[in-house]
Formats: C-alpha cells, structure tokens, sequence
C-alpha cells in the first residue's frame, strides 16, 4: 500500500522527467509554459496593485516601443491605483490626431484620460517593415489570446537564450524555446537587471519585470476578473444559506407524515 502511494506520489516526476528527455536540442517544437503562481488565478482573484503599476511601467518604457495596447484607455489606469492626477499627466505626454477642425483640417493635440493608448506605428505596413517583416501583436488581449496566457508570455519573455549550436536560425530572429518553431521575430526586450527603474523603488531584476508586465497585461486583458470572482463566491454563500433553508422547509412539511 504504501509502495502504491510512493509511486503515484513520484508519477509526476517521473511523467515530467521523460518529457525534458524527449526535448531534444533541435526540436523546433515549443516547450509547455513554466507555471507559475498568480494571484488573479486565485479564488478571491484580486490583481497585484503594485505589481501591475509597474508593469505599466516596463510596458510604457520597454514594450511600447514596439507593441499598441489599442483597447485600453488611460483612464482606465485608475483601476490598477493610479490617481486621477496621475492618469492626466500620463496621457498628456502622448499626442493624437483629432479633427476635422471648423476649417475641415485633421489636427494634433495632448491625449486626454479618455483616449485610447496611442500606437507606436501608424498602421500595420509601417510596424511590419521595421520589424524585418514580423508584426507585433497589440498586448490588449494577448493573455487571452494565447493558450496559458500568463504563463506563456512570462515563459515567452524569460526564455530567450542562445541557440544550440547546429540548430538552424533564419535571418533577424532569436532563439526561444517557448516560441512554436523556436524563432521568433522579437529580439529579447528585457535584457538586464535594473533596465527600468521603478518609480515605488522596487528593484528590477528580469524576473520580476517579466512578473510585472505579466500582472498589467491580465488586467488589461481581464480587468473583471475581480468582478467576475466576487460574484462568483456570493453566489455560493447564497446558494448554501438556501440549502440549509430548504432542508428546514422539506422537515417542516413532512414532519406530521410517517
Ligand atoms: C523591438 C520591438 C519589440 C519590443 C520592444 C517588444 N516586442 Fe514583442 N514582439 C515583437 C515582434 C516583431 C513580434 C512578432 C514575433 C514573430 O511573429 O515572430 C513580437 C511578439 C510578441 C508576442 C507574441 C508572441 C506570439 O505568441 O505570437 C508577445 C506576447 C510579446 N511580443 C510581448 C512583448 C512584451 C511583453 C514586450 C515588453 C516587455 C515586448 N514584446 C517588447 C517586437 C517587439
């Protein structure tokens, strides 16, 4: 009995053993994301305030270089703890072509708490070209978007490592094993310890701006999920309370009957 529980107690191990066995140097095939623990994953589901912010942070510093977040407003930053004020500043900084005027003319102005994120390219052709081709993504929902999600993308952003030797590159890609066929288009974008320096003082190894990025992209993804999970355990108080009133209502009525 006991040898029986040892043995399902290891299976795993075993399982996972056999799988980096079979992750020979050069498959092109992507690895299963790392797993990893996350607070929105949890039952209460409450996204990391501080987490998220700085992960704001790395997007607006590192990402947005290159990748739109097209369904998020600036206002919508209040939900992750950014004061009003705050919100103000930040969308003041961008700029974003409004019009007509009265003279039908297209004009510039600062974007306000109400405009969408603005986009580093104008369009599509334009993102392509200056990356040899490949398209970044908009982030809006890219947690969602791609099987394991969080996961994923973390797995994606810490994974980026020299390719074995022999293995195959094409032109202007980068190894990543997490990546299907192991070449992807995106040069590696967090690179060293300390590459953004954290507003709260946090410091910023690669591990935690992978962790932060990962927390404001759920949000930005999912920003109900707290909603969502409130109503959700409600419910189950409420549906247990009528449980225990049922139960007392079914003896009541059968209780004079043998
Ligand atoms: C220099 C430009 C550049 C920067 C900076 C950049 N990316 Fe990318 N990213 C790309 C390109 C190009 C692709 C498309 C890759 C491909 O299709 O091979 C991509 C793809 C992705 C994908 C999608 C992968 C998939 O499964 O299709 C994710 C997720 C991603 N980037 C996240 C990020 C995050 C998060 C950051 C910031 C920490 C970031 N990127 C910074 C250029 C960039």
């Amino acid at each position: 009995m006991k040898k029986l529980f040892l043995i399902l107690l290891l299976l795993p191990n075993i399982l996972l053993a056999n799988e980096s066995k079979h992750d020979d140097v050069m498959s092109t095939a992507a690895l299963h994301p790392k797993q990893m623990k996350w607070e929105f994953d949890s039952i209460f589901g409450r996204f990391d305030r501080a987490s998220a912010q700085r992960g704001y942070q790395v997007y607006k510093e590192v990402c947005a270089a290159c990748h739109s977040l097209k369904l998020v407003s600036y206002r919508n930053l209040q939900e992750i703890g950014f004061s009003e004020d705050e919100v103000k500043q930040i969308a003041s900084e961008y700029l974003v072509t409004d019009g007509p005027n009265d003279e039908g003319e297209m004009f510039e102005r600062a974007a306000l708490p109400s405009d969408k994120f603005v986009s580093p390219y104008a369009n599509e052709q334009a993102a392509r070209s200056v990356n040899g081709g490949a398209y970044p993504p908009d982030l809006s929902l890219i947690t969602k978007a791609r099987h394991d999600g969080p996961n994923y993308v973390y797995s994606l952003l810490t994974g980026f490592e020299d390719a074995p030797e022999g293995f195959v590159m094409s032109e202007g890609k980068n190894y990543n094993k997490y990546f299907e066929g192991r070449q992807i288009a995106m040069p590696a974008p967090i690179t060293d310890d300390g590459q953004v320096d954290y507003k709260d003082g946090t410091y910023a190894t690669k591990e935690q701006m992978a962790i932060d990025v990962v927390n404001f992209l759920q949000w930005a993804a999912e920003p109900e999920t707290e909603h969502r999970k409130k109503m959700g355990i409600r419910t189950m108080i409420f549906l247990g309370i009528l449980f225990f009133i049922l139960i007392a209502a079914k003896k009541a009525v059968w209780k004079n009957i043998k």
